[in-house]
């Protein structure tokens, strides 16, 4: 990984892609690896996208129009244009989900009862902090995923897909609420406490909704699963420790989302795994 070196701003394009794939063509609920744990932990992570991303929408958008950075503002455009792609695709993937067996939008129900007592309890200010963590978090997976694309082998190819494009656009953006936090309150208290809550709240809330998901769908473990899902999540190379880092990061009071020049997976995607079949409007163009 390399250190940006110019100003500290995001220096990619942020725009909206209109995708779609081809969901339809899982051929088992256990899309991961053929192991539930597995696929139950994407698939009850999948459940928060739809309404998690929308409140990452309505979280910035009472301060668009308060930055005095004109490229910022169109940055912001561009972040609600993708984010809200994101919940749409996912709401998708999610309803192919229930049809194979997991019951994702009845988990997503679940997750937006648990949101708004989130919400009810935050200011604006602590919502767009809440944001800005939460989108370091998925900036820090979805680099992972990219970098790491051994761990994630055994996905189905439509999954793959989505979770590629995904994780592409995560990166182009990761910084646009950061940005906006900083400019109108740059407040790096509030945002290393919120980023603590977020560090135990949401393992938390995932660990149950995948225990939820598995119930509803009476799918009960084979141990061969139990030993993969360990390894994967917390095993030497697992997951957590990979993540750990760049978690820690986070914490640095000169901290900021591009430290870490991670350009080259957007460029490498649109060069080679980008297929515009998959976007809508390039195919009708
Ligand atoms: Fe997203
Ligand atoms: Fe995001």
């Amino acid at each position: 990984m390399t250190n940006t070196t110019a100003s500290n701003k995001t220096p990619l394009d942020v725009r909206p892609r209109h995708m779609e794939f081809p969901y339809a063509d899982m051929s088992t609920r256990d899309f991961f690896d053929n192991n539930c744990l597995k696929s139950a932990y994407i698939a009850a992570m999948s459940a928060t996208f739809p309404d998690g991303e929308a409140e990452f929408i309505k979280s910035v958008r009472p301060y668009r129009n308060d930055t005095k950075d004109p490229n910022l503002k169109e940055q912001i455009k561009g972040f609600i244009g993708q984010e809200a792609h994101h919940s749409l695709q996912h709401k998708r993937f999610n309803e192919q989900l229930r049809d194979k067996g997991y019951d994702v939008p009845r988990l997503e129900k679940v997750f937006l009862k648990d949101l708004e007592w989130s919400i009810k309890r935050r200011s604006d200010k602590q919502r767009l902090a809440f944001t800005v963590c939460v989108e370091h978090l998925t900036a820090v997976f979805a680099c992972d995923y990219l970098n790491h694309r051994e761990h994630w082998a055994g996905m189905e190819e439509s999954i793959d897909q989505l979770m590629h494009w995904h994780a592409v656009e995560e990166i182009e953006h990761k910084s646009v609420a950061f940005d906006l936090y900083m400019e109108i309150f740059g407040d790096r208290r509030l945002l290393k406490k919120s980023m603590c809550i977020a560090l135990i709240l949401l393992p938390y809330r995932f660990m149950k909704y995948q225990a939820r998901l598995l119930w509803w769908a009476k799918r009960m473990p084979r141990w061969s699963e139990v030993k993969g899902f360990w390894k994967f999540m917390y095993g030497k190379q697992g997951m957590t420790r990979r993540m750990a880092p760049h978690l820690k990061d986070f914490f640095r009071d000169d901290f900021h989302p591009w430290d870490q020049d991670d350009s080259h997976f957007v460029d490498e995607w649109k060069e080679s795994v980008y297929n515009p079949d998959y976007d809508l409007k390039a195919k009708a163009a």
